[in-house]
């Protein structure tokens, strides 16, 4: 390791890995500053895609909760987090429908997650199973770590990353998400709701995803879970976001009385609001 701190963090870097590539970026395992960490490296030159590693880096830059993945340091080439041992939401959700006590404990760090992104004027847009990891892979609020910042709008910053191809994943997107529609964070709580739903059913709730987000299918799977369980998830997704939860912070009320009325304890948060 080098004496001279290195303001970029670029010296101390190792890349040890390759895990993957897609779309001008390649993810992979490394080493710095003496820790495991995780890589993402630009590849293209693309200035499309060059403006959106960037931005990406900045949204995460702006972040700060225990919950979220933190950014360690940037270069124009590299950003880099903290290692997360344990694998994603999705990995979990691939051993089948999960108890809704654990469901419910994922969901409420994933909002505490989420009501930090928002007071920081951030939407994350991509909110899914696979953005979600889980420490050491255990289903607690605790150990929620929200990754992935590829898709999210920050009021702060110019880049409105909609103007693309790439948009979400229909089965966990708000429909005015899909028309369009940037930066209101109750598109994310929709996904929340959804994800609450995968979680608990093993499958998102519609079927045919595009046909519920352009408006000709409304044939919804029946509501997973126990009964007390479904005002949490009906409220989360539904079509006008008016109807729904209007903040992180309701919605997570909603889910402390389901969780009081089922008997399951209740969950503190991991930073005490300001
Ligand atoms: N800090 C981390 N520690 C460990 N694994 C991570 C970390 N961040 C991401 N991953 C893993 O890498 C995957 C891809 O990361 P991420 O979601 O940030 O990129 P992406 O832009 O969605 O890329 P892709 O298109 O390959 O999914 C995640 O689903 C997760 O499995
Ligand atoms: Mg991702």
């Amino acid at each position: 390791m080098s004496d001279v701190p290195d303001v970029h963090g670029q010296a101390d870097l190792q890349h040890q890995v390759v895990l993957g590539q897609s779309h001008g970026v390649q993810s992979g395992l490394g080493l710095w500053q003496e820790q495991q960490v995780f890589i993402k490296t630009l590849l293209s030159g693309d200035p499309d895609t060059v403006a959106r590693f960037a931005h990406e880096g900045q949204v995460a830059a702006c972040l700060d909760h225990p919950l979220v993945a933190s950014l360690l340091s940037q270069t124009p080439t590299d950003l880099i987090f903290p290692f997360i041992q344990g694998g994603t939401l999705r990995d979990l959700a691939r051993c089948g429908p999960m108890l809704p006590a654990d469901a419910t404990a994922v969901v409420w760090g994933i909002l505490e997650a989420v009501a930090h992104l928002h007071s920081r004027g951030v939407v994350h847009h991509d909110l899914k199973p696979e953005n979600v990891m889980l420490l050491r892979g255990k289903a607690q609020a605790s150990q929620v770590r929200l990754i992935d910042f590829g898709m999210s709008y920050a009021a702060h910053l110019p880049l409105d990353i909609h103007s693309g191809t790439r948009m979400g994943t229909p089965h966990f997107m708000a429909p005015e998400q899909f028309q369009g529609v940037r930066g209101d964070p109750r598109s994310d709580l929709y996904s929340v709701g959804v994800l609450l739903f995968d979680c608990l059913a093993g499958h998102p709730p519609y079927e045919d995803a595009l046909g519920w987000l352009v408006g000709i299918s409304e044939n919804r799977a029946e509501l997973p879970g126990p009964a007390l369980l479904h005002p949490v998830m009906l409220a989360a997704i539904q079509r006008d976001r008016e109807a729904r939860p209007q903040s992180a912070q309701e919605m997570q009320d909603l889910l402390r009385a389901a969780r009081a009325a089922l008997n399951l304890p209740e969950l503190p948060l991991q930073v005490a609001p300001s």
